[in-house]
C-alpha cells in the first residue's frame, strides 16, 4: 500500500512583532483582556511589501531543504489561504515560478481556518492514486490587511504567517486518515461581506474585513472538534492514549484546552504557538507542525492528531505517523 509521509517541514513569520500592548495604542483593549480570553500574547504582521507569495516562498524552500530533496522533484503544489496576493493567478501558480517550477499542477484551496488540513487531506489522496509523488503543501495567511480596526473583538486574533510540508510516496505510514468537514449552513457566523460577485458597496475603500460571531463560533469549535477526534480515533481504532502530540489550530487557547481535555492529554503533548503567533488561520497548523519538530518535540515515528475549524463552517483532522 501507498501512503503520503511528512519528509520535511518549513515555516516563515515577518519580522514585525505586534505585542498586546502595541495594540493598546490602537484601540480599546487591553494586554489582560487578550490574553485572559485567547491566550494570545502578540502576534507577526507582514510589511507593507511583503505578500502572502513572499512569505510562502520562504517557508516553502525551508521545507524543501529539511526533506533533504531537490526543488526540482516537486510535482504539485497545494496552496491553502483566504489573502491570495490577486483573485488569480493563484497563489500556487505564482509559487511554483519563483520555485522554477514550471508544468507542475498547481492550485489554492480555500477553506478558511480548514485550509491546510483540506491540503493535505486532497494531497494524500493523489499520493495514493499514484498522480503525485512529492507534493509541496503550504498554508499562508495575511490576514493583517483584513482586520477591521472598529471590530477590537477580531483585530486582536488575526495575525501573518506560512507553513509548508513536502509529502512524499512512502511504503511505510505516513498519513493515517485524514477527515474533512463543511456545513455551509453557518456562513453567516464567520467570514467576509467583501467579495467579486457581490459586497463591493460593502468595501467602498476596498477593504475587506473579517465578521465573526465569537461566541457561537467559539461553541461550535470545541464541539465539532470533540467529535471530530472520537471520529478519528474510531476509523483508526485507536485509544485516546495512543496519540503522543496534538496540534490544533491555533484560534484560542481555550479552544485548544478543550480539545486536550477531550483526549486527556496533557497541555504538555500540546503543540501551543498562538500566543506566539496569534490566530493564522490557513497557516497555524503548519506552523505549529514546524515550531513542534524543529524544537525537538515532534519525533520520528510519533503519532499525531491534526485538528482545525474555522469559517464556512469547515472542520478536519489529520491522524500521521510522522
Ligand atoms: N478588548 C477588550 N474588551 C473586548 C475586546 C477586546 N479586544 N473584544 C471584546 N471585548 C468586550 C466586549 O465588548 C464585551 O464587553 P461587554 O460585556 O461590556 O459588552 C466583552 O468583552 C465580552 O465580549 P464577548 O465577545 O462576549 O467575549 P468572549 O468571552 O466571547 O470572547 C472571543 C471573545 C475571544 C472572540 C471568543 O468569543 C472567541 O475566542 N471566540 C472564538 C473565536 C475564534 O476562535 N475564531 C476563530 C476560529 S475559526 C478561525 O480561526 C477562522
Amino acid at each position: 500500500m501507498t501512503y503520503s509521509r511528512i519528509m520535511g517541514t518549513g515555516s516563515y513569520l515577518p519580522k514585525n512583532i505586534v505585542t498586546n500592548k502595541d495594540l493598546e495604542k490602537l484601540m480599546d483593549t487591553s494586554d489582560q483582556w487578550i490574553q485572559d480570553r485567547t491566550g494570545i500574547k502578540q502576534r507577526h504582521w507582514a510589511a507593507d511589501d511583503e505578500t502572502t507569495v513572499d512569505m510562502v516562498e520562504h517557508a516553502a524552500r525551508r521545507a524543501v531543504d529539511s526533506a533533504g530533496i531537490e526543488m526540482s522533484e516537486i510535482d504539485m503544489i497545494i496552496l491553502g489561504t483566504t489573502t491570495p496576493n490577486l483573485i488569480f493567478p493563484s497563489s500556487a501558480c505564482l509559487l511554483q515560478a519563483r520555485l522554477g517550477l514550471p508544468g507542475i499542477a498547481a492550485f489554492d484551496l480555500n477553506a478558511a481556518c480548514t485550509s491546510f488540513i483540506y491540503c493535505l487531506s486532497v494531497a494524500d489522496q493523489f499520493i495514493k492514486s499514484g498522480m503525485a509523488k512529492k507534493i509541496l503543501v503550504c498554508g499562508v495567511e495575511t490576514l493583517s490587511r483584513a482586520l477591521d480596526w472598529e471590530d477590537r473583538t477580531t483585530a486582536v486574533l488575526f495575525a501573518d504567517g506560512a507553513g509548508a510540508v513536502v509529502l512524499e510516496a512512502s511504503e511505510e505510514p505516513g498519513i493515517l486518515s485524514t477527515h474533512i468537514h463543511a456545513d455551509g449552513r453557518y456562513a453567516d457566523l464567520l467570514g467576509t461581506d467583501v467579495g467579486v460577485s457581490c459586497g463591493f458597496e460593502n468595501a467602498p475603500n476596498g477593504g475587506l474585513k473579517i465578521l465573526m460571531n465569537g461566541r457561537e463560533v467559539f461553541k461550535m469549535a470545541v464541539r465539532t472538534l470533540g467529535q471530530i477526534v472520537d471520529e478519528t480515533l474510531a476509523a483508526n481504532n485507536m485509544e485516546k492514549s495512543d496519540i503522543d502530540w496534538l496540534i490544533p489550530h491555533q484560534a484560542n487557547l481555550r479552544i485548544i484546552m478543550a480539545t486536550a481535555k477531550k483526549l486527556n492529554m496533557p497541555m504538555e503533548r500540546v503543540i501551543v504557538t498562538v500566543d506566539k503567533h496569534g490566530n493564522t488561520s490557513a497557516a497555524s497548523v503548519a506552523l505549529a507542525l514546524d515550531e513542534g519538530v524543529r524544537s525537538g518535540r515532534v519525533k520520528r515515528g510519533d503519532t499525531i492528531l491534526l485538528e482545525a475549524f474555522g469559517g464556512g463552517f469547515t472542520w478536519g483532522s489529520a491522524l500521521i505517523k510522522y
